[in-house]
């Protein structure tokens, strides 16, 4: 396979692995300077649906006994705290497919040093467990929803669950969760349709709505001309559902936000590809089998599964290390734009939205 070389600054991570050391002990700095806290975590790459933006309809799980176990992942998120990772979101896969997921949620947000504690679900089993989410102390909640019609529902995600969906919703409300997101990828031939109903349904609810432009992740060809521009999205929704203020957003999220003029709720844009904001990324992964991922489009992944499962009581600095060193090694950025972009082999699934 051609490799992508990641563009690099004046300092190259690989000639001088250990300047990683030289930072601040406490910190996870890239050799950009850029200072990562936020951890997501995907605790399995099963899905009761098949998007096509994101995963084939035939596609082989991994085997139960390759996923970290919930003192696997607490495990490491303790040691990623001790490196100031300050946030962790729960994903898959569907996260909710991991039997007792609360548990894991109420391991997680008594570590030290962890401020939040977040999940981005499908939705399908939410209305069952929304309740136990929040109980374990669960307060973000982000569920994937890209339109409001059940046919093309179907079109998208080759099953239906639309009905689940809305009552998962539904059922994170009562619970409790506010503001709950809801994450819509924009494809061209759907988002047409799509955005104003989503915006109506989102502000109606007190939901807020976050458009994601699609990105090169799934197993499907990927072609330019199916992106729906961030800047569609926004026109659509200003011409026919409300006016929109932006609002001044922190530089590292990936979304940038609006509000409605006349104070209606709010609603953001992901524009990945449009405007890639990985200048700013603050975000490292761990995938459900126990790999250390510095970047969603990473080619290369480090493995602490086996220095989870050691028993050896060093694993904890050598985990330290291990994280410090991915995230020192990452690049600039993905490179959609360019001709060097490389689709990595794990498609969305099976590395966590
Ligand atoms: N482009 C953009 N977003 C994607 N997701 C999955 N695949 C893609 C893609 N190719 C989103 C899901 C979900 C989150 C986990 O990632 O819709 O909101
Ligand atoms: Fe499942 Fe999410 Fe992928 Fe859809 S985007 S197939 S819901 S993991």
């Amino acid at each position: 396979m051609s490799r992508r070389l990641p563009l690099r600054l004046a300092t190259d991570p690989g000639a001088d692995p250990d300047s990683a050391l030289r930072a601040p002990h406490s910190e996870l700095v890239d050799s950009f300077g850029r200072r990562h806290n936020n951890l997501r975590v995907s605790v399995t790459d099963r899905c009761n649906l098949r998007c096509t933006y994101c995963m084939p309809e035939d596609v082989t799980f991994l085997d139960r006994s390759e996923l970290l176990s919930f003192e696997e992942i607490a495990r490491f998120v303790a040691v990623a705290a001790g490196l100031g990772v300050t946030k962790v979101r729960l994903t898959g896969g569907e996260p909710l497919m991991r039997k007792d997921l609360h548990k894991l949620v109420r391991m997680i947000v008594p570590v030290p040093g962890i401020v939040d504690v977040g999940l981005t679900t499908n939705g399908l089993l939410l209305a069952d467990q929304a309740e136990e989410l929040f109980d374990a102390g669960l307060r973000r909640l982000n569920v994937s929803l890209d339109t409001l019609d059940p046919g093309r529902f179907r079109e998208l995600a080759r099953r239906d669950g639309l009905d689940r969906v809305l009552a998962g919703l539904a059922a994170a409300k009562r619970a409790g969760f506010g503001p709950v997101k809801v994450n819509a990828v924009a494809v061209r031939g759907f988002a047409e349709h799509d955005v104003v109903p989503l915006a109506r349904y989102c502000r109606a609810n007190g939901f807020e709505v976050r458009f994601i432009e699609y990105m090169p992740i799934g197993a499907e060809a990927w072609e330019r001309d199916k992106v729906f521009p961030a800047a569609d999205i926004l026109g659509l929704i200003a011409r026919d559902v409300g006016g929109l203020i932006p609002i001044k957003s922190d530089p590292a999220a990936p979304a940038v936000d609006y509000e409605y003029s006349d104070g209606g709720g709010r609603v953001g844009v992901i524009a990945s590809v449009t405007r890639p904001f990985c200048s700013g990324c603050n975000r490292l992964r761990l995938t459900a089998d126990g790999k250390v991922r510095n970047c969603l489009f990473a080619l290369d992944e480090t493995d602490a599964k086996a220095l989870l499962r050691s028993g050896d009581p060093a694993a904890g600095p050598a985990l330290a290390e291990l994280i410090r060193r991915s995230v020192w090694a990452k690049w600039a950025g993905h490179e959609f734009n360019t001709a060097a972009f490389v689709k990595p082999d794990r498609t969305m699934h099976a590395i966590g939205g």
